[in-house]
């Protein structure tokens, strides 16, 4: 079921979003991203308020770099384990530009958004620029992946 909501400014965001969609911003100083010149930042927030932020981290070797999403997600994972994600914004902007880019989430890091999804058994929304002036807020990750290929797939005979 695809759940989302379109937002055209970021005021209309509620208190919560806007404050992780701040902290993604922040969260862009620390991408290293010399070849792609795209500073990408991550922000989720966990059951209990805490939020931890990861930036994109690029390598010579291309396919070894890093999404934002995935940097902040195996932090919180490795730091608070059991805790649960409530939220993930992700922004990003070109290196020397204050504008934010439209940036989705890729493929790769939409099935590890529903792994985690799975396994804490409960709803990730995610606040994402989708075009220039449209917020995407989606209510879960099956609404990013639907058709998904979860464990469940390899149980089944
Ligand atoms: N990137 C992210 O950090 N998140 C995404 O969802 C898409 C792409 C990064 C990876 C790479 O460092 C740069 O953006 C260009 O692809």
């Amino acid at each position: 079921m695809k759940d989302f909501e379109v937002f055209h400014n970021i005021e209309e965001l509620d208190n919560e979003s806007k404050y992780l969609v701040h902290k993604a911003k922040e969260a862009t100083i620390h991408a290293y991203a010399p070849y792609s010149k795209f500073h990408v930042g991550a922000a989720v927030i966990l059951d209990d308020g805490t939020v931890v932020t990861g930036a994109n981290q690029e390598n010579a070797s291309y396919p070894l770099c890093m999404c934002a999403e995935r940097v902040a997600l195996y932090t919180a994972a490795s730091l608070h384990p059991g805790k649960k994600i409530t939220k993930l914004a992700v922004v990003a902007h070109k290196r020397n530009h204050k504008e934010l880019m439209p940036a989705t989430s890729c493929g790769a890091c939409r099935q590890v958004m529903l792994e985690f999804e799975h396994r804490q058994h409960a709803p990730i929304q995610v606040i994402q620029l989708a075009k220039a002036n449209e917020w995407v807020k989606s209510a879960d990750i099956g609404s990013l992946l639907p058709f998904d290929f979860s464990g469940e797939n390899l149980l089944a005979v």
